[in-house]
């Protein structure tokens, strides 16, 4: 297991967004994306009923309470409505990798929220946590999922073949990532001073 952070990496305040812990009002506003059919498409979990919605929530309200861990869910708070518009979730592995994932409203999509968080997270995990490579996987027909990937500069190294069941059957998985040294670069190329 990579070296578990001493501090919480997170709040992390974006432009227009909040990263930060869930709280037990931000029930209402997680409820409203885990419920719609659309949001979860391609997901292996939801639509939700509330009280799977009670459950997640008290398992996050849970895990927060332990400090150091590697898996972290972040509520996705629009900070001028005061909303939690989704979620986004790093969870650190061995070596030095980490994964992320998110979902948010559907009201919300195509705003640019969804690379603003990504972006934010993918920086923490490089120029914070120091790790070597983040990866990211997402259903093949998950266009917008893939397209916040490839705006972060992670490469597709493969795609998985029917290896989880959603609830339209089996699915096709593409693997994305993007390693330290290719994060190093392009900050170097987009002008921004390197942590590196
Ligand atoms: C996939 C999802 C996270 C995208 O979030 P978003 O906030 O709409 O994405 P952004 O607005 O930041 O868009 C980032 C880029 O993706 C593109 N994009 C977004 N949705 C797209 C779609 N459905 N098809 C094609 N491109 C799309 C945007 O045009 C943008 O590219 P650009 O900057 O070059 O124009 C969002 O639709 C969602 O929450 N879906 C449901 C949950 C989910 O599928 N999560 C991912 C599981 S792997």
């Amino acid at each position: 297991m990579t070296d578990l952070p001493a501090r919480p990496w997170f709040p992390v305040r974006t432009e227009r967004l909040l990263l930060r812990e869930l709280r037990e009002a931000d029930f209402d506003d997680v409820h409203a994306y885990a419920i719609d059919p659309e949001v979860v498409r391609y997901m292996d979990w939801g639509p939700n009923t509330l009280e799977v919605t009670r459950e997640v929530l008290d398992r996050w309200l849970k895990e927060q309470q332990t400090w150091p861990r590697g898996h972290v869910n972040l509520a996705v708070e629009l900070v001028e409505e005061a909303r939690v518009i989704g979620s986004i979730r790093l969870s650190l592995q061995e070596r030095g990798n980490a994964d992320f994932g998110y979902s948010y409203h559907s009201a919300y999509w195509r705003k640019g929220y969804g690379y603003e968080a990504a972006e934010a997270i993918v920086r923490v995990a490089f120029e914070e946590l120091g790790l070597h490579r983040v990866w990211a996987t997402c259903d093949v027909r998950n266009a917008g999922s893939y397209a916040i990937m490839e705006k972060l500069g992670m490469r597709r190294e493969g795609t998985l073949r029917r290896n989880q069941q959603v609830r339209d059957g089996w699915r096709d998985t593409h693997l994305y990532a993007i390693l330290a040294s290719e994060w190093a670069a392009r900050q170097a190329n987009s002008g921004a001073v390197s942590a590196d």
